[in-house]
């Protein structure tokens, strides 16, 4: 496990499917939220954002999706290609779980047929076939954060942010959820931005964690996770396992002065 100095902004070989350079964030009212953030993160890689409560994370989310333009710096994403899962499944109740999958590939134009396959097969895996025809209210909290992936997954992005999405399942289920993450990961190649306010979630399912520091959020520090994919839910035990997530609170800690 190496600690890495944010003027050493580790990067994978190959090309970045995200390069941020310099970026920095003030909103009209001269709130700072963000403040010289420079991250690539390489094409199939797994990074996690922790950092205190209101420092920037879901602005840098947007900032990366394209959704919210920066004050100053450059941004290069895959910009048609992101997929977005945040906390809330936000479903159309009106919908079915397979209705709801469709819904992006009915605004790109995709034909009935294929869609239906389309979004049957996402649903799929994510282990929803059974429940394809289900209403959002027959569903649990994290069923519908399935279908909330299954959703995204569909149409095939490059890029996948993830704004807290387990934050409201138990932790069980939230393992659970994690494993499926990983196997999609595995099995749909896209590179992936995870923001979260749990350490070992971040440590579990990611390359590197990136610790950013509290308002105007920069990035304080950044975590290799020593561990290869795939990965058992075993290694939760291990004792490199506890040091990354010891390294990751301490640096948290620190941070907010507790
Ligand atoms: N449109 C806006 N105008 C002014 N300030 C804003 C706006 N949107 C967000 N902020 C401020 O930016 C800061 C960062 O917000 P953000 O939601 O990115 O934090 P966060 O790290 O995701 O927080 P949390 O951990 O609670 O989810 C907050 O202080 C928030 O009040
Ligand atoms: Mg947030």
């Amino acid at each position: 496990m190496n600690s890495t100095t944010p003027e050493h902004h580790a990067h994978r070989s190959g090309t970045p499917s995200i390069s941020a350079d310099g970026i920095c964030l003030s909103f009209p009212d001269s709130t700072e939220v963000l403040r010289n953030i420079s991250i690539e993160i390489g094409d199939h890689e797994f990074v996690s954002v922790v950092g205190p409560s209101g420092c920037g994370k879901s602005t840098l989310l947007r900032v990366l999706s394209g959704l919210q333009k920066p004050t100053s710096g450059q941004l290069n994403t895959p910009s048609n290609d992101v997929g977005f899962v945040f906390q809330d499944p936000t479903l159309l109740p009106w919908r079915t779980a397979l209705r709801n999958v469709e819904t992006l590939l009915e605004l790109r134009g995709v034909n009935a047929t294929d869609r239906r396959e389309l979004a049957f097969n996402a649903l799929s895996s994510v282990g929803l076939a059974d429940s394809a025809n289900k209403y959002p209210r027959q569903l649990s909290g994290g069923m519908k954060m399935r279908v909330s992936l299954a959703r995204s997954l569909v149409t095939q992005p490059k890029l996948f942010l993830f704004d807290e999405p387990f934050a409201a399942v138990d932790e069980f289920a939230r393992e659970q959820l994690n494993d499926d993450l990983l196997a999609l990961f595995a099995s749909a190649k896209f590179s992936a931005v995870f923001v979260t306010h749990s350490i070992s979630e971040a440590v579990y399912l990611s390359q590197r964690v990136i610790i950013m520091s509290a308002r105007p959020a920069s990035i304080a520090h950044i975590i290799e996770i020593p561990f290869d994919y795939p990965r058992s839910p075993e290694i939760r035990y291990q004792p490199d396992f506890a040091k990354c997530c010891g390294t990751i609170a301490r640096h948290l800690r620190q941070l907010q002065n507790i």
